[in-house]
């Protein structure tokens, strides 16, 4: 599956966002080495601080279906801003941990620009189970 299809995956899954407060949809996506496809997209609370981004609940719903780190090949994200779509810091702290450091992240968004990068990346320097020792 190449990015754009990716990237397309994401802009699909915005349709599950639950966003009544920020009316911000957000789709994500996590590809395995089998091809399998695990969707996210964020979920809001009345109270703020529990609500959920797109991209964790993607590398969630992937681990709770049995995946880990090396299952997963590239991670897609998309929403309706004016350049592609960055993840949050939190996001880029989950996604650090759960998902391999050289894969392709796909920012994108509605008009079709797509961004490559990877978590090495984005969180340079991160906190890591390595600081706990
Ligand atoms: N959001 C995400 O789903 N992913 C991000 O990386 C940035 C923010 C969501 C959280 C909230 O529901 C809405 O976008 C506005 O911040």
């Amino acid at each position: 599956m190449n990015k754009k299809e990716l990237v397309n995956k994401a802009i699909e899954a915005r349709k599950l966002s639950y966003s009544p407060y920020s009316h911000f949809a957000v789709g994500a996506v996590v590809l395995t080495k089998k091809g399998e496809i695990f969707v996210g997209a964020n979920i809001e609370n009345s109270a703020y601080p529990l609500c959920m981004c797109a991209e964790r609940n993607a590398l969630y719903n992937a681990y709770m279906h049995g995946c880990k780190k090396e299952d997963l090949v590239a991670l897609a994200l998309a929403a309706d801003t004016d350049g592609p779509c960055s993840p949050c810091g939190a996001c880029r702290q989950v996604i650090s941990e759960l998902f391999p450091k050289d894969a392709p992240i796909y920012m994108g968004n509605l008009k079709g620009e797509i961004q490559e990068t990877n978590i090495l990346e984005l969180l340079p320097f991160a906190f890591s189970e390595d600081d706990l020792k």
